[in-house]
């Protein structure tokens, strides 16, 4: 699939805008128009449903509890010192000196073609003539950097015989090669030469207040987990659940990313849809893989084909400083030959109730009542703060009363909007006719049925209208009655519509009207009476 298509339908038929565009736009930042907002609402909804009001049952076929939230985006800076994002949520940057371009150095690959490459690994030697490209896999990377050398030997400017070192990451060489004169990746300056690397701070700052000072300096917030974490106690004591259970959040996030690239998938203003489950540290890895499981499965149900959907365990050296172990769902978007991340699930341990203990000063354990309640009598005591004063061992103590650990799944809701649209896209042909077809999951589609009078006159416009009433009561529903009905089957079908009801001569005869299925333009007459039954069985998916 061409994402060049993608990107001029998306633009053309209203689903996504780039932010501020009358003003030359501004990089890292979308709009999503008519069709793009009811899409992603109906992923965010789905999501709130499936894993916040009816959650598949949990790993030994219980019920799973789950609550929601929803915080503010600026809280209290001392929430990121706690978090580690004022000291460490950076990415390592490099600056071009001549066009001031920035990158960031783990996404720039670097390669020496040199006589020796050899010799070249232990220090820069003369002949050698480093390259740079940026790219989102090694793989990609080694094909830009090829075909670079390549273009530099036609123009005669390198010599052929030259051999290429491995490829690395420009934020992974060697010590032995971190002076050298890296040129900047893009191809009209590739003669200036890079800084070096240096920790760039991804979030963006702001200030509370009519003072500007360091100390009314604020954050907005770069995810919305921490805003679940400093709640937990509030959650306990208000609403009454008990270990294991969720809380979810879906919300708005901001990184000042050093280069938002591929569309919308990484961008500086994006919505999360985020879940962190408190468990028993001893039933952490169950969970963990629990919601692993629950979460590939969900993109399954909602259209993503498993041959592009990968769940990836990562390797102990990428790991988040808070993470156990982390899975990332991951999809072949066709940007990148590489999957690239939808979600994480990462077993974050007890790391951030640990830390907001630490920096507030506030209690973040749980007291397990309801073992206790089981135990007390083996135990032989009736009070837990009697049976302490017995001086248990930690890990009996640690039974009942414990900092939680929590599983995190973390979703991009403009992520898994892109890769639906990147799934949706099909050009087919019907009837010698070329068209272009959004094929989105009836749940997800932005539009779920057009109603169409075959023409303007013979009282179809009127019963047309009146079923476009009835069914708008429940589903967004579109009416058109311009142009030849083709065409309107056509518009229906770049906007995903999956169902396109058409009240024509016949209705007023036999009181029954057409329904075209979207995916294969397959049309069956049904009574106009029953069409809202008929789509209510048909949009349930
Ligand atoms: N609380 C954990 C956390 O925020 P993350 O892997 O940094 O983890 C989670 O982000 C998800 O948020 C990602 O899997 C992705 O879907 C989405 N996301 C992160 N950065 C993004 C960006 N710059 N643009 C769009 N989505 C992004």
């Amino acid at each position: 699939m061409d994402m060049e298509k993608l990107v001029s339908l998306c633009k053309r038929r209203g689903f996504i805008f780039p932010s501020s565009e009358i003003y030359g736009g501004i990089n890292g930042f979308w709009d999503y128009g008519p069709l793009g907002v009811e899409l992603k609402n109906n992923i965010k909804q789905a999501w709130w449903q499936d894993m916040v009001r009816n959650p598949p049952p949990g790993p030994d076929g219980e019920e799973v509890t789950m609550v929601g939230l929803d915080c503010s985006i600026i809280m209290n800076p001392k929430v990121w010192e706690a978090s580690g994002h004022v000291g460490g949520f950076a990415d390592p940057m490099v600056d071009c000196k001549k066009c001031k371009g920035r990158f960031r150095a783990d996404k720039v690959y670097v390669r020496i073609y040199a006589p020796d490459p050899a010799s070249v690994l232990q220090a820069m030697v003369a002949t050698a003539v480093p390259f740079t490209c940026e790219a989102e896999s090694l793989e990609e990377a080694e094909q830009l950097l090829q075909a670079k050398f390549e273009k530099r030997v036609k123009k005669k400017a390198v010599s052929r015989d030259l051999l290429p070192t491995a490829t690395f990451k420009l934020s992974e060489v060697s010590p032995a090669l971190k002076s050298v004169p890296w040129p900047c990746p893009k191809e009209e300056c590739a003669d200036s030469t890079m800084t070096e690397p240096r920790q760039f701070n991804l979030m963006f700052k702001t200030y509370v207040g009519a003072i500007e000072d360091p100390s009314s300096i604020a954050y907005l917030r770069p995810e919305t987990a921490q805003g679940i974490f400093v709640n937990f106690k509030n959650v306990l004591d208000s609403s009454r659940v008990k270990l294991p259970f969720g809380i979810a959040q879906i919300g708005k996030a901001f990184r000042n990313e050093i280069n938002p690239r591929n569309y919308t998938f990484r961008s500086r203003e994006f919505e999360q849809m985020e879940i962190e489950f408190f468990c028993h540290p001893a039933e952490s890895m169950k969970w963990y893989r629990y919601w692993r499981d629950v979460r590939k499965a969900w993109y399954t149900r909602l259209g993503i084909k498993s041959d592009k959907l990968r769940p990836r365990e990562q390797g102990k050296e990428e790991l988040a400083h808070y993470s156990i172990g982390t899975t990332d769902i991951e999809y072949l978007f066709p940007f990148s030959d590489e999957p690239q991340e939808l979600e994480g699930v990462a077993h974050r341990g007890c790391y951030d109730l640990s830390q907001h203990q630490k920096f507030s000063g506030r209690d973040m354990g749980y007291f397990d009542d309801v073992a206790w309640e089981r135990d007390k009598s083996s135990r032989g005591m009736n009070s837990f703060k009697e049976w302490l004063k017995t001086n248990p061992p930690p890990t009996e103590i640690e039974r009942y009363q414990f900092i939680p650990h929590v599983v995190e799944p973390s979703a991009g809701a403009d992520r898994f909007t892109l890769a639906v649209l990147c799934e949706a896209y099909a050009e087919d042909e019907i009837g010698g006719e070329k068209r272009t077809v959004m094929r989105f999951h009836p749940r997800l589609a932005p539009i779920k049925a057009a109603v169409l009078p075959l023409v303007n006159k013979d009282g179809m416009p009127e019963k047309a209208q009146a079923l476009y009433r009835e069914l708008k009561q429940e589903w967004n529903v579109y009416y058109d009655d311009g142009g030849a009905v083709g065409r309107r089957y056509r518009r229906q079908d770049e906007a995903g519509t999956p169902f396109c009801i058409t009240i024509d001569g016949q209705t007023s005869q036999d009181g029954t009207v057409t329904l075209r299925n979207r995916d294969d333009c397959v049309q069956v007459r049904i009574p106009l009476a029953a069409v809202a039954e008929e789509l209510r069985k048909r949009l349930k998916g």
